[in-house]
């Protein structure tokens, strides 16, 4: 008796342990052929047989578009201001791009999608400060240094039909929400500006448009409350990869250029494209020409994003088919465009004195020639989008609205008071996608960058990719 229940209890744990293994090798918990652990073998096996589970996802163009639209409900993760106690925060630079704007083409022959500009603090999407904020930027802050091209701006959106491009309530609540989620990491948390912070403690810089200027503001507003009008000063930067006065790179444009020829070749391939333009150009009738070149997605972005209906004719309507098929197109193209790299070569060259600017302003800081705590750039699409290429973050999507990219600049005053700096965007920290970190980061572990990791990458080896080893060498070197 006793034999025999040992004999069925052995003959149950055997049907157990087959089943077991059979399920596991099932669900791939473990390899059904384990190869021997030299790296070649496994190498080849992974090209060979792809992981089902990394496979990369098929683009949603929705998904991304929604993401892009930046909807200011949606609670947001941060890693900003993450770092081990014995670290102090230094300095903080932040580059953004504007808020949620209003076209800035028109679907030529349909209704412009009707939005209001004038700020309401109970019309949604809204924020606590935001009747604040339009009662501070109505005070005649004259006191404010600006230069000229911005002081006679609107420092805030107040049109019942918005003008062509700008600013909306939703923009406003974008980096309000911005410039809250700073104010709480980098002043409360981290005590970054002395109570009585003065002018010499912020760097301001916007280029020369109402969108950038009121986002920048309605930042600012909500990292410091209520700010001394006397203390603000606004610069002007003519030009969008805010190069100053270093933009003169006749190589840069020849890049840009092949980038555009190579964007060019991919749209014209793409059928199911042109027969969506063609398909909408009748409903509108227009000829395609003239609808490809009025940008219909910037206009039909503002509709999907504000939830109005894409416009209609007697002839039908645009609809969220058509939507699906640009949106598609367009996230292909970011993606070829990573891939290729002549976009690359530009960023390297249109991104350098941004990038030197920043590695200077560190630079004083840590040898205390400067005081600049907080310094804030308000920038476009094509401000940012360069950036992340340069760096060499390919994984970043497409700068989203009142998408935001920080610079911490921290000091470790247990070690030698090094130096190190942290990257993050919307929030992400990206600082070990960068090229000048990623090696460094695999290899020791760290969870920050040293500062001279950036500083030789922006002096010196963003330009060997053209053989070079400066700037003025670089953008002029003459071509193969
Ligand atoms: C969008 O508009 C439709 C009708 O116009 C409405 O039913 C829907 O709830 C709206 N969606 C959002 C997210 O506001
Ligand atoms: C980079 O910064 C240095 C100061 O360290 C400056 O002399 C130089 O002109 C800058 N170059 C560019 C191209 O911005
Ligand atoms: C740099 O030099 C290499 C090898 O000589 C060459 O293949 C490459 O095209 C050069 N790069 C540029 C941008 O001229």
């Amino acid at each position: 008796m006793f034999f025999r229940n040992r004999f069925l209890f052995l003959l149950a744990l055997a049907a157990l342990l087959a089943f077991l293994s059979l399920s596991l090798q099932f669900l791939h918990l473990i390899p059904v052929n384990p190869v021997k652990e030299d790296g070649l073998n496994s190498k080849n096996r992974k090209r060979i047989m792809p992981d089902p589970l990394t496979e990369p996802p098929p683009i949603d163009p929705i998904y991304e578009a929604q993401f892009y639209c930046n909807n200011p409900t949606v609670p947001e993760r941060s890693m900003e201001g993450h770092a081990p106690h014995y670290f102090k925060l230094v300095s903080v630079h932040v580059l953004i791009r504007h808020g949620d704007r209003y076209p800035l083409y028109a679907i030529p022959k349909t209704k412009r999608p009707n939005i209001d500009c004038t700020l309401m603090p109970n019309r949604k999407p809204s924020h606590p400060q935001l009747e604040a904020f339009i009662g501070h930027m109505s005070k005649l802050g004259s006191e404010a240094k600006m230069d000229s091209t911005l002081s006679g701006m609107p420092r805030y959106p107040s049109h019942l039909l918005c003008e062509m491009g700008e600013l909306t309530q939703t923009g406003v609540v974008q980096h309000l929400r911005n410039g809250q989620l700073l104010q709480d990491i980098y002043i409360k948390k981290h005590n970054l500006m002395p109570n009585d912070w003065s002018a010499k403690h912020l760097y301001l810089e916007t280029t020369g448009k109402s969108r950038t200027l009121q986002s920048g503001l309605a930042l600012l507003y909500a990292f410091l409350p209520d700010f001394d009008w006397k203390k603000i000063n606004f610069r002007h930067q003519w030009s969008t990869i805010f190069c100053s006065g270093n933009c003169v790179c006749p190589i840069r444009n020849y890049y840009l250029g092949e980038d555009q020829r190579r964007q060019y070749s991919l749209r014209v391939t793409n059928i199911r494209l042109e027969k969506t333009y063609a398909d909408m150009a009748k409903i509108i009738g227009i000829p395609t020409k003239q609808l490809r070149a009025s940008n219909p997605i910037d206009s039909m972005l503002c509709h999907f994003c504000h939830n109005v209906s894409f416009p209609c004719t007697m002839n039908g309507c645009i609809n969220m088919e058509h939507f699906k098929v640009i949106k598609t197109h367009q996230l292909e193209d970011e993606k070829e465009r990573q891939e290729k790299k002549y976009y690359y070569l530009y960023a390297l060259l249109a991104t350098h004195p941004l990038l030197n600017q920043t590695v200077n302003r560190m630079q004083r800081i840590t040898e205390g020639k400067s005081e600049e705590l907080f310094v804030l750039y308000s920038a476009h699409d094509v401000t940012l989008s360069p950036v992340l290429s340069a760096l060499g973050i390919t994984e970043a999507r497409f700068p989203r609205f009142a998408a935001r990219l920080v610079f911490e600049l921290w000091k470790d005053e247990k070690k030698n008071k090094e130096h190190f700096i942290r990257i993050l965007y919307n929030g992400v920290d990206v600082s070990s996608q960068t090229s000048f970190c990623r090696d460094y980061n695999r290899r020791y572990n760290k969870p920050m960058c040293p500062l001279e990791k950036f500083v030789h990458f922006v002096k010196q080896d963003m330009f060997s990719p053209f053989n070079s080893t400066n700037y003025y060498d670089a953008c002029r070197r003459r071509l193969f």
